[in-house]
């Protein structure tokens, strides 16, 4: 078993963390890890629930024990905890005797949304990054990953927000080389958010559901909203065609982190989601390769270690907004 280390940061562990695919969360238990904390997650009859993942008898990983009435069996001695984190039984112990007040498993906020599993391990200072497409029937929202990087989740997330790669990392796909010139814009910041938006970008393929072969030129929105969750929108204002992406990073370790991603459309219903789910997979690993060797490993929010040229206008303000939010995980 890979030893985790708890890494602790004032602002995420008070955040939500996407940590599994609800869909593949069934009737037994799963261990994720979130800022080197293990978390035990498992589903009831009443929803989704999240303990440590460790028992306070001796130590060993409850999601690796079974639910059984609803209550989560420790593998060792088989001791219970329900959703409260309460031992509710301890089965070597003679029956009528009252359970020790300490036996309990700390428990997390845990909620179901936007088919993930998402997780708090501190105190919850604001609900989930809000995600409209996924509910609107005009659009088809499909979860993406998850994808596993050996790099900081910020190192992603800035990523996600930077348009100057498209046309290499994403060559023939999300950009060309011939049309690497950025239009001037403006990054707006408001409370919890920063945001452009109206940015044309020349794209030859664009998406798996494109019928256009000689390319398009989309206008993009995009907006980090959290300091580890952001989206984008991309439209084609020839025909209304657009695609939203939400990408929300599961801070795993300083330099590791498991991405989730919703894409969500409001055309092409008749292309097979295959397609859209793999040329997302195709894309985040273009990113995730050159992610992977990016050094220094964690963002530096002093804007003198790397060159900020002025079209890195929102990776900057990325990074101010961390450092006014007091980030420190993923960060240097
Ligand atoms: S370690 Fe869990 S029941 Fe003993
Ligand atoms: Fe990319």
């Amino acid at each position: 078993m890979a030893k985790v280390q708890r890494i602790y940061d004032p602002v995420l562990e008070n955040d939500w963390h996407a940590v599994y695919l609800a869909s593949e969360l069934k009737d037994q238990p799963v261990g994720v890890i979130i800022l080197g904390e293990r978390v035990a997650i498992y589903r009831s009859k009443d929803g989704v629930h999240a303990l440590q993942d460790l028992c306070i008898h001796r130590g060993a990983m409850l999601s690796k024990g079974w639910v059984q009435n609803d209550v989560l069996v420790c593998p060792y001695h088989g001791w219970q905890y329900d959703a409260s984190g309460q031992c509710v039984c301890i089965p070597a112990q003679p029956k009528g005797e009252k359970i020790p007040a300490r036996a309990k498993a700390g428990v997390y906020a845990c909620q179901e949304k936007y088919g993930f599993i998402w997780v708090c391990i501190g105190e919850p200072v604001a609900d989930l990054p809000h995600f409209e497409e996924f509910a609107d029937p005009s659009y088809r929202p499909l979860p993406c990953g998850p994808y596993h990087v050996a790099a900081a989740g910020t190192r992603v997330i800035e990523n996600f927000t930077d348009f100057a790669h498209l046309m290499f990392v994403h060559q023939n796909l999300l950009g060309h080389p011939d049309y690497a010139e950025l239009p001037d814009f403006q990054v707006v910041k408001e409370e919890g958010r920063i945001y452009i938006d109206q940015i044309p970008i020349f794209q030859p393929v664009a998406h798996s559901g494109s019928d256009k072969k000689e390319g398009t030129t989309y206008v993009y929105m995009k907006e980090v909203y959290r300091p580890l969750s952001a989206r984008l929108s991309k439209a084609d204002p020839s025909n209304g065609q657009t695609l939203w992406i939400m990408l929300t990073v599961q801070p795993v370790a300083e330099d590791e982190c498991i991405v989730f991603m919703i894409v969500s459309r409001n055309y092409a219903f008749d292309v097979d989601d295959a397609n859209f789910i793999q040329f997302q997979d195709t894309v985040f690993d273009q990113d995730a390769r050159v992610i992977e060797t990016q050094k220094p490993e964690l963002l530096p929010l002093d804007l003198q270690v790397e060159l900020n040229h002025k079209v890195d206008r929102f990776s900057i303000a990325y990074r101010r907004w961390l450092r006014e939010l007091g980030v420190k995980v993923g960060t240097i």
